[in-house]
């Protein structure tokens, strides 16, 4: 049997911060309102010139390094991201231009805040169908350009950044199973409902949301998938050694870990810091926790994804 596992991980943050004070000196909110309610304290905003292939670049050399894999032996690459450099060509592509490679499968996975766990599962499917061995995943995003930073219910919520995972062929797994999930009649309670037609902005380029219903969608399918993963890899909740949930409000991971039964200290939280950076949460914690000891080898992490669409779904692995 053919089977995939994560041999290294990266990430990026753009160097400015940006702390909750920011907001509340020119909307109506506070610090107070924002961490109460969201667990934000600060999020990274890329600059004018970044775009998500930038961070994507930083995160994906650092993920190689890690893995000791060189660019030129990647033989598939998949960015997920809402928020691509340009309509077409892919981001995926002009990421396999700037790693200075060439003919490998490159391609942009669309499926929002789940995007990493979405390509994740479809690169181990390449993977284990035995045609390709060593995938580059990656979760990139530049949220900060669809927000309207008039609108303090969104533009307080998310931030910019990347994760990459160096996914390779093994005989033993590494990834045991993935669950991956789409609703798409609740579309219109996450979207950025624009769109260019002939050279003009048609509808909203903003986020818009209505943030109680997501709030509760995420929080059921979360502990939903989170079951539906752990038994189709013949395994026990109690057997995860650590929880990284899409970060998008530390009381969805909360009340996720609760209702899971899973102890705090299993729980990963980067949204403190990070913000919702979207496709580039799950990745992004990954790496933090990797890189501070704390998720080591043999570790059994799940990692979930829910975002607009609706889509939602996780992947459990052994590190
Ligand atoms: N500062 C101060 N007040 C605010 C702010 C703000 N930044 N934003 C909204 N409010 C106000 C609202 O206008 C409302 O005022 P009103 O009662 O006078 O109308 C009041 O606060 C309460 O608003 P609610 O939306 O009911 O507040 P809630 O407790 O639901 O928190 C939040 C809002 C944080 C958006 C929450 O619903 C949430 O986190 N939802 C999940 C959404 C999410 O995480 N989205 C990320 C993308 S989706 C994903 O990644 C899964």
């Amino acid at each position: 049997m053919i089977y995939s596992r994560i041999v290294g991980t990266g990430s990026y943050l753009p160097p400015r911060v940006v702390k909750n004070s920011e907001f509340a000196a020119r909307l109506d909110t506070s610090d107070q309102w924002i961490r109460e309610r969201t667990g934000i304290v600060q999020r990274h905003i890329a600059d004018e010139s970044q775009a998500s292939s930038d961070l994507a670049l930083e995160a994906s050399r650092a993920a190689l390094a890690a893995a000791e894999v060189r660019p030129q032996d990647v033989d598939l690459i998949i960015v997920a991201t809402s928020t691509p450099d340009f309509i077409f060509p892919s981001t995926a592509c002009l990421l396999q231009a700037k790693l200075g490679i060439r003919n490998c499968p490159a391609f942009d996975m669309q499926a929002v805040c789940s995007g990493f766990v979405y390509a994740l599962a479809t690169a181990d499917n390449f993977i284990r169908a035995g045609t390709h061995k060593r995938a580059l995943v990656i979760g990139a995003e530049v949220f900060s350009r669809i927000l309207d930073w008039n609108d303090r219910g969104t533009c307080v919520l998310f931030g910019d950044g990347a994760g990459a995972v160096v996914l390779a062929s093994a005989e033993r797994p590494g990834l045991h199973a993935s669950v991956l999930r789409a609703d798409g009649s609740h579309a219109g309670i996450l979207s950025v409902p624009g769109n260019v037609c002939g050279g003009r902005i048609i509808g909203s380029p903003f986020l818009q949301m209505q943030g109680a219903q997501v709030f509760k969608f995420a929080v059921k399918v979360l502990d939903e998938v989170a079951r539906e993963t752990v038994a189709a890899a013949g395994m026990d909740l109690m057997d995860i050694d650590w929880l990284i949930p899409h970060q998008a409000n530390v009381r969805i991971l909360e009340a996720t870990a609760r209702k899971l039964n899973l102890p705090h200290e299993r729980l990963v939280v980067t949204v403190d810091h990070h913000g919702n950076t979207s496709a580039a949460s799950v990745p992004l914690a990954l790496d933090e926790f990797v890189r501070a000891g704390k998720i080591r080898a043999g570790h059994r992490v799940l990692m979930q994804g829910v975002g607009g669409g609706f889509t939602w779904g996780a992947t459990l692995a052994t590190m």
